[in-house]
This record gives C-alpha cells, structure tokens and sequence, in this order.
C-alpha cells in the first residue's frame, strides 16, 4: 500500500484529483468506481474546476458507485443518485447512460445485484475505485462480517453506520436499514484502488487498515492484499504514525 500523506482535507482532495485527472486523461475509455459520503466531496469539487478550466473531459468515461440505500426513490436527497447528480454529474460532461449506481428499487434486488455485476463485467472492470472508510472499517457498506468473496449484494446496515449516517436525515430513524453494495470481491477487483481518509476520528480505522490483522471483521484490512492501493490521508488520520 502506497501511502501520500498530505496536511489536510484539501491537499487530500486536490492529490486524489491529480490522480483521477491522470486516469481520465490517458484511458481511452476509463471506468471509474465513486464513493459518496463527506469524504469525497472535495475531490468532486476540484474535478468539477477542472472540468469547467476544460483540463479533462468525462465523454468518455464509465461510473460505477460503491453503493446505495434500498427503497429511496432517485428523487429522495438522501439517495446517492441524488447526491451524485449534484454533486458531480450535472456539472460534469459525462453521458448520463454512463453513470451507474446500484439500484435499491422495485420487487428483485436480488436480480439488480446481478445486473450490476454484468454491467462492471462488460465495461472491462474498473481502473480506479474510489473508497472511505467508515469507523468500524466498512468499505462501500460492506460491514464488518462481510465475506472477503462477496459481490454485489443486499446488506442490513450496523446501527453505528446508520447512527454515523444519521446527520444527513431528519432523524435516525428515516436512515434506511438496508441497502444495495458492491461487495468485497468485486471491489478488489478493480485495478488500482484510491482510499482518501481525513480527520482524527478516523485515525484508529487508518492504523488498523494499514497494520491491523487482515480479518472480515474489518474489512479494510483485506486492502493490504491489493496490489495497487494509494492511501491519501491526511495528518489528522494519520497521527499514530
Ligand atoms: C460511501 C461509502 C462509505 C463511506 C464511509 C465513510 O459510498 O461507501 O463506505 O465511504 O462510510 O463515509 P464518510 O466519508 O462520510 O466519512
């Protein structure tokens, strides 16, 4: 694992931005996985300045997002179509057909899992996944427990990412209790994995990642075994070390 250690959360977010920029620029047709969350929110930001300085095009890129809750409709501001939409993809010029996030709606998740897998299969898997990690050292919302082997699936939420979550709904009780995921297995299979951490809060999540025991009962730790890891933290997160 590859660690940029940068002094705050918007030295983290320009790097990370270097380092989709670089991506986007040389693939021909790049794909690329995106996180939701506080975490990433600077680095969209920066992309979307790019983009408007026209120093990178999303015309030809591919989007697959980690994850998404289950019976929130598109138009809900707390799904994650919707804070992608604005986000990142309205102010960006990607196709909207190339923007993909799992779909936690109608009678047979079990059949968008599938299809979602399909869809990551077809577009050639993905080059760069973006990640946090949650405190209990969730990545996407895979929780701790989650086989290392899983795909796309179905997932009850811990009550500490619900809780964690909770800020950005009216009460803890309107955070779902389910939601759709990509699973372990198949974001270890993407070709080079990009975790962006910041603040002191995460800090023991960041030491357990980096040295921790690999076991499903943190699953960051299965990171270790990805041979393209960049873990770009900051120097609150990274204060152990
Ligand atoms: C979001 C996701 C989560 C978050 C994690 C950290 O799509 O998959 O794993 O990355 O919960 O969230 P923040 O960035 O809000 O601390």
């Amino acid at each position: 694992m590859k660690i940029i250690k940068v002094p705050d959360y918007q030295a983290m977010s320009e790097k990370a931005c270097e380092l989709v920029m670089e991506k986007v620029n040389t693939i021909e047709k790049p794909v690329l996985g995106l996180a939701t969350g506080s975490t990433p929110e600077g680095l969209y930001q920066q992309l979307i300045k790019k983009h408007h300085h026209h120093e990178v095009s999303f015309k030809n890129t591919t989007t697959f997002n980690l994850d998404e809750y289950v019976g929130l409709s598109k138009q809900d501001p707390n799904s994650y179509y919707y804070y992608m939409q604005e986000k990142l993809f309205k102010h960006i010029d990607i196709p909207r057909e190339q923007a993909h996030l799992p779909n936690g709606e109608g009678d047979n998740l079990q059949a968008n899992c599938q299809d979602y897998e399909q869809l990551i299969k077809a577009a050639g898997n993905i080059d760069i996944q973006l990640l946090g990690i949650g405190l209990n050292g969730h990545i996407g919302f895979n929780e701790p427990g989650t086989s290392f082997s899983s795909r796309t699936h179905i997932v009850e939420l811990d009550e500490s990412t619900r809780k964690a979550n909770a800020r950005f709904f009216s009460s803890l009780a309107d955070v779902p209790s389910k939601a759709v995921t990509m699973g372990i297995g198949t974001i270890m299979e993407s070709k080079q994995i990009i975790l962006l951490v910041s603040g002191e809060k995460k800090s023991d999540a960041v030491t357990r990642l980096i040295t921790g025991e690999i076991t499903e009962a943190f699953p960051a730790s299965i990171l270790q075994k990805h041979e393209n890891v960049v873990l770009i933290a900051d120097e609150a997160a990274l204060k152990d070390r």
